[in-house]
């Protein structure tokens, strides 16, 4: 549904999201009225997926624009650039962030007036909301073609509607499938610790009527060796030259999936494409301790115990039999990619 996931009120010149954290027990919005309430939903996750925090990050230079008390256009500029770097650096992985923040940024700094700044801030964030949604519909009718008609596809974390303006990246690639009439079921990785897949996947394909599972992260390999899954599709944070990095735990289900023969698709916009880095060079998220130390209220790691968290992984492109963009498919070794990457910077 449009705006469902992330939408600018004109009413009250805020911007508003679907709770993420609240889901799938409650369907709240959250109205974040200023920068730092935006960071801070971004930062919890109220908001999270590549796409949708790209669009977070648009809106949210826009809402500097809007809320700015500067009445001189060199100190309202540094303002929004003080609220830009706020934002960007609430998450380091999702390259999509940053480059929503810099694309309304851009417009902003080649702006005449406070007036205009705040014109072409709110204009461009619209833009990029608006072209996420085609982007995703893009994305799904390039990808449909590969899902088997009758089959199961394995998922790991949100790459849906909630993740993106709508319909999806992975999960639009499912939706589009089924819309052109293939019979699909998902299985559903629960995605520890925060539970996406479990929380955020089952409600909004339960909620499109296609047929989910949710299953523990850890029963994917033994369903592959079954020959229970025809395929696994997972969206992208970012895409560097030489790997794919998405939720922590996909790594391991392209491991399993080549071992038994399963292909194994990503599904991005061209806006998560860093050609410019290595695997080596990515800052990979680590987040709170009590994210695994405890399961809801409870406490289920010793106090004595230390905990890991990194939120994401890196797949190598060997392991990659596909990369779905807006342009097509891209397959190893992915060679056209980079050309993809230079039209996303225009
Ligand atoms: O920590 P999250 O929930 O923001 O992680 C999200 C993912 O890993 C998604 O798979 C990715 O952003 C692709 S969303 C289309």
């Amino acid at each position: 549904m449009e705006g469902e996931t992330i939408r600018w009120e004109d009413d009250t010149g805020e911007v508003s999201l679907l709770d993420q954290t609240a889901l799938p027990a409650r369907v709240r919005r959250i109205r974040c009225r200023d920068v730092e309430r935006l960071a801070e939903a971004i930062r919890r996750l109220e908001i999270r997926g590549a796409p949708a925090l790209g669009v977070a990050g648009a809106y949210g230079v826009a809402l500097a624009a809007a809320r700015s008390r500067e009445q001189d256009l060199e100190p309202f500029l540094a303002d929004v650039s003080d609220a830009a770097e706020l934002l960007r650096s609430t998450r380091p992985t999702a390259v999509n962030l940053s480059w929503g923040i810099d694309r309304v940024l851009l417009k902003v700094q080649a702006a005449r007036s406070i007036a205009e700044c705040r014109r072409v801030a709110l204009a461009e964030a619209k833009a990029v909301a608006a072209e996420d949604a085609l982007i995703c519909r893009r994305i799904g009718d390039h990808g449909a073609s590969l899902l088997p008609d009758r089959g199961t596809v394995l998922t790991h974390c949100n790459a849906g509607a909630l993740a993106t303006s709508e319909w999806g990246t992975a999960l639009g690639v499912i939706r589009s499938a089924v819309a052109a009439g293939k019979e699909i079921r998902v299985l559903a990785c629960e995605t520890r610790p925060l539970l996406q897949g479990a929380r955020l996947t089952a409600w909004e394909l339960a909620r499109d009527g296609i047929p989910v599972t949710v299953i523990v992260d850890s029963a994917a390999a033994s369903l592959m060796q079954a020959g229970e899954v025809d395929c696994v599709i997972v969206g992208a944070d970012r895409i560097t030259r030489d790997a794919v990095f998405n939720k922590v735990g996909t790594y391991m289900h392209a491991v399993c999936a080549r071992h038994h023969g399963i292909p194994f698709y990503v599904a991005a916009p061209r806006s998560t494409l860093d050609p410019g880095s290595t695997a080596a060079g990515v800052v990979v998220e680590e987040r709170a301790r009590e994210e695994v130390s405890r399961f809801g209220s409870r406490q289920v790691v010793p106090d004595a115990a230390g905990v890991r968290n990194p939120a994401f992984d890196a797949t190598p492109f060997p392991l990659v039999s596909a990369i779905i963009t807006e342009d097509g498919i891209h397959r190893p070794p992915f060679d056209t990619l980079g050309r993809a990457a230079g039209r996303s910077q225009r």
